[in-house]
């Protein structure tokens, strides 16, 4: 039997990618998003009619919010999900310090208000798609699943996904036939090697891949570097970075693991990242080198709540779900680069609608 998926969130830069694997994995999906973070200029978002030609599947997409109980339960009777897979959120770290009862609301109460429909419905398996920022500043490195949570957390998004694992942590211990794998990603980056689905930032980019990548194409004149006086090898700020079809992969695995004859049991957290780290200079020398494209920059302060390292130890993935990334740091950059090269202003039709 095909099994079907609900994707929350389906039409964002990992849901989008995931959707895809999904249908090309066979799974039956279902996408349910609210569209605050993706541009839609017909029935369906943009990033998921490219997905259905990609895959030459279609997929049924909802508009609707988490926080809307009748929508979900609507959803949930059309249907018969095995599992859920759950992307929904707000992601701005800035942004949650300005608005963090948003982030609350649609973070935490959406998660909650998901986990209710899932239970009345007797949904019980769910992939959650949580953060290494729930680990705050690093203790030690690499950072594997046993360090703690929610101490350090620098701002309410980051703290979103922690009380969110939290919350799912005591739904299983209370409900044992419940099965979550929480997948706790580094610094997801890159795009489909088609470059027909990427990453689409509403405005100024925060994070250093996409911007560096619209400094590449000349829609921003130079890369600020947040501080070069770090303990790192070159003084510059070092993460680690994963294509994000390595990611996609990774939740096919987790999803297979829930469904599969040997679940885990109960909540479960798995590093997804590569477990090697790139500095931004170093990923600057990358994206030069895949784009044949000079990045100018220039080294400013530190940036408030920045850590001067970050990476995964990633062998309980491994080990539990049998996956480990792939892709390099200029396979991340190539991707980033074809598909902002094909796509100048994301996924719309022209700049003017930005
Ligand atoms: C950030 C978020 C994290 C979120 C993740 C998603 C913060 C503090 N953390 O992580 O919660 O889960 O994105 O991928 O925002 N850099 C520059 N110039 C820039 C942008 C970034 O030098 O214009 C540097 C940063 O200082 C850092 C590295 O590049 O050393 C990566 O930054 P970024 O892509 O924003 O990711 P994180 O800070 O790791």
């Amino acid at each position: 039997m095909v099994a079907e998926v609900l994707v929350t969130g389906g039409a964002g830069f990992v849901g989008s990618h995931t959707v895809l694997v999904l249908l090309q994995n066979g799974f039956k999906v279902v996408v349910l998003d609210n569209l605050v973070n993706a541009v839609s200029e017909g029935p369906k978002p943009e990033a998921l009619v490219r997905v259905e030609k990609l895959a030459k599947q279609s997929v049924v997409f909802y508009e609707a919010d988490l926080c809307d109980s009748k929508a979900l339960d609507r959803i949930f009777t059309s249907h018969s999900f095995q599992c859920v897979i759950h992307f929904a959120a707000l992601k701005a770290v800035g942004e949650s310090c300005q608005l963090p009862l948003s982030y609350y609301r649609n973070n935490v109460a959406g998660t909650l208000g998901l986990l209710e429909a899932m239970k009345k419905h007797k949904v019980n398996r769910l992939v959650f798609s949580s953060s290494a920022t729930v680990y705050g500043t690093p203790q030690y490195l690499p950072l594997d699943e046993a360090h703690p949570t929610g101490q350090g957390c620098t701002n309410p998004y980051g703290r979103s996904k922690f009380f969110i694992e939290e919350m799912l942590a005591d739904l299983c211990r209370a409900e044992p036939d419940w099965q979550v794998i929480s997948l706790r990603y580094f610094n997801p980056v890159g795009a489909h090697p088609s470059g027909q689905i990427g990453e689409d930032p509403l405005g100024i980019p925060n994070n250093l891949m996409p911007f560096v990548s619209q400094v590449a194409i000349g829609k921003r004149k130079e890369l600020q570097v947040y501080g070069d006086d770090y303990e790192t090898p070159d003084g510059t700020g070092v993460r680690d970075y994963i294509h994000i079809m390595d990611l996609a992969d990774g939740h096919v695995a987790a999803l297979e693991r829930v469904l599969g004859k040997d679940p885990l049991k109960g909540f479960v957290a798995i590093n997804l990242g590569t477990g090697r780290g790139n500095s931004v200079l170093e990923v600057v020398a990358a994206f030069e080198k895949a784009s044949g494209k000079t990045i100018k920059y220039k080294v400013v302060e530190r940036r408030a709540g920045d850590v001067a390292t970050s990476y995964a130890d990633p062998k309980l993935a491994k080990e539990l779900l049998s996956w480990s990334a792939k892709k390099d740091i200029l396979d991340m950059c190539k991707d980033a680069w074809n598909w902002q090269m094909h796509n100048p202003n994301g996924f719309r039709s022209s700049e003017n609608q930005k």
